[in-house]
């Protein structure tokens, strides 16, 4: 059911759960004031209750009610004002009454970003603050179009239509370590963009033995279609079925295309990758060859997709 943005704004404030638009996927959204609502939406989306969400911001200044005095404030405010709006997403050391326990999985930090979609911060000015996890269920392909959430929940699930998201990938999670910024999910930012400010290049965190999680998510099972993907580096003359390829190679004449784009073209790659998975579905292809023949070295957003489409591999 699309929603009107007055209705979106009203049901939100009732506390209940609406999938909204981002630049990156859709989002399902719920009011960090009806904590009923947060409960509900792990429900919905089948997600476990040890993976905390992401708290949206209309603006950076909405940050302050949430935070500690940070230890590297001054850093801290020139990530915000490089990279917010957009998708960036740090975690931060949080005054815990700040944000219902359900959110955050009982954890003393929290995840924020301030959505680009102008729709998105225009609707979060009037709702206030919204968690929103990707608008997929648990273990799916993320949502990039309202006709992605209504697969996964329904032609009655109620969505605020914003388009297409135009990145197609989630917002890069980054928390800092023992003074050092580190990538916890690889995400939309690619982590070369981060240089010019911090003077060097996150890396992308790796546990230490005994160590809790850094990112929570990163533990289970993520956008996989129905599908088998199979990862291929070789295809030989004789291969036939289904392939997720790129639009400027050729495969074996057995073989039926589901393009990711021209393998030259990250961003365009980033945008299609969800709706390609979820061709898959809509088609009940069985197993697809993944071509995982990525361009050079695996940089970039690359790196980002690459890490995608290997989860999606991964049952
Ligand atoms: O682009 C995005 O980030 C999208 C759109 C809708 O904004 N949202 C999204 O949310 O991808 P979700 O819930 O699918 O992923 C949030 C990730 C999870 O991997 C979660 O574990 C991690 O952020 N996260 C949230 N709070 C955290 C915390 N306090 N510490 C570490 N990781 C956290
Ligand atoms: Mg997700």
């Amino acid at each position: 059911m699309r929603l009107t943005f007055q209705k979106t704004v009203d049901l939100l404030n009732a506390g209940h759960v609406v999938a909204v638009p981002t630049e990156t996927v859709y989002g399902l959204a719920a009011s960090i004031g009806h904590p009923q609502a947060i409960e509900n939406l792990f429900t919905l989306k089948g997600r476990p209750k040890k993976n905390p969400l992401i708290v949206h911001l209309a603006a950076g200044d909405q940050l302050e009610r949430f935070t500690k005095e940070q230890p590297s404030k001054q850093m801290l405010l020139k990530l915000i004002e490089a990279f917010w709006p957009g998708p960036l997403t740090l975690v931060l050391e949080i005054i815990p009454e700040t944000l219902p326990a359900i959110a955050r999985a009982s954890l003393p930090t929290a995840a924020f970003r301030v959505p680009e979609h102008p729709l998105t911060r225009e609707l979060i000015m009037q709702t206030g603050p919204l968690v929103m996890p990707s608008a997929n269920l648990s273990g799916r392909p993320s949502a990039t179009a309202p006709e992605h959430v209504e697969e996964d929940f329904g032609l009655d699930f109620p969505v605020l239509d914003g388009g297409k998201a135009k990145r197609g990938l989630e917002s890069t999670v980054i928390k800092e370590r023992e003074g050092c910024w580190e990538i916890i999910r690889l995400g939309a930012i690619e982590p070369t963009a981060f240089k010019p400010l911090l003077g060097y290049i996150p890396k992308v965190a790796t546990l230490k033995a005994g160590e809790a999680p850094l990112c929570p998510g990163q533990l289970y099972r993520h956008y996989s279609p129905k599908a088998q993907l199979v990862p291929t580096l070789e295809f030989a003359q004789d291969l036939h079925g289904a392939v997720v390829g790129f639009s400027d190679r050729l495969y074996p004449l057995g073989c039926k295309l589901y393009s990711l784009g021209p393998s030259d073209a990250p961003e365009a790659v980033a945008e299609n990758l969800y709706a390609t998975l979820r061709r898959l579905d809509q088609e009940n292809v069985g197993q697809a060859w993944l071509d995982m023949r990525f361009p050079n070295e695996v940089q970039g957003l690359w790196e980002t997709i690459a890490e995608r489409l290997l989860k999606a591999s991964q049952k």
